[in-house]
């Protein structure tokens, strides 16, 4: 099974969804290992709990981004990881960074990209008066949010909806999307060349009739 490290900031839900469709052993990867940038990350001990290597490389005990990244590039390449997923990681990460794991590198995003880069995304859609809304699991490249599109998924936005209420739905939706666009890179049916993502044909559906 391929290996996923996994890259937090904070609570770690995405990471916990993660992990948990890892437990299966049909599923195409296993979790070698989760870095924080911040040890006060509440997902660190929701990983070590699972028995999983989690470490925080503290991104203010570092002169600069550069040899912060230097500290987590050592720490991923102990974990020789396939994948590295970013799930709530909340810092930017350098050109130099993503090319090195590029096409191998993925995030989730809780917009349906290119709409709603960046930050506050629910309130943000919520006051373009969009009717739907959801997230993306994309491809990391060195332009922020806009890397090409593994998988997406749709909730509709009703009238009440807050940014809170729609983080909670939309948070379900999200923990559903990653395993399942995680699995598609695992195996290899969509992957990144020249800044592209191609979907491989699914197999012809068999006419029964
Ligand atoms: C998730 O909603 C994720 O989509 C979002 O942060 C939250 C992390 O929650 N990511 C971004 O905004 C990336 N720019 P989690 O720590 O519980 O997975």
């Amino acid at each position: 099974r391929k290996k996923i490290a996994v890259l937090i900031s904070g609570r770690g839900s995405n990471m916990s969804a993660l992990i948990a469709a890892c437990m299966d052993p049909g599923y195409p990867g296993q979790i070698a290992g989760v870095v924080s940038n911040r040890p006060d990350a509440p997902g660190l001990d929701t990983a070590r709990r699972y028995d999983i290597p989690a470490v925080a490389i503290d991104q203010t005990a570092y002169a600069d981004r550069a040899a912060h990244e230097a500290a987590l590039i050592r720490a991923l390449d102990e974990m020789a990881p396939d994948v590295v997923c970013l799930a709530g990681y909340m810092r930017l990460l350098s050109a130099d960074f993503v090319r090195r794991f590029e096409g191998r590198l993925i995030n989730i995003h809780p917009s349906l990209l290119p709409l709603f880069p960046g930050l506050d995304t629910h309130k943000r859609a919520i006051n373009a008066g969009m009717r739907i809304h959801g997230c993306t699991v994309h491809f990391v490249t060195d332009r922020m949010d806009e890397g090409p599109i593994i998988a997406q998924a749709a909730i509709a936005l009703v009238p009440g909806d807050t940014p809170e209420t729609v983080a909670e739905r939309l948070l379900r939706a999200e923990h559903r999307l990653y395993p399942h666009a995680l699995r598609l890179v695992l195996d290899g049916a969509v992957r990144m060349s020249n800044g592209r993502a191609i979907v491989k044909p699914a197999p012809p559906v068999e006419d029964e009739t």
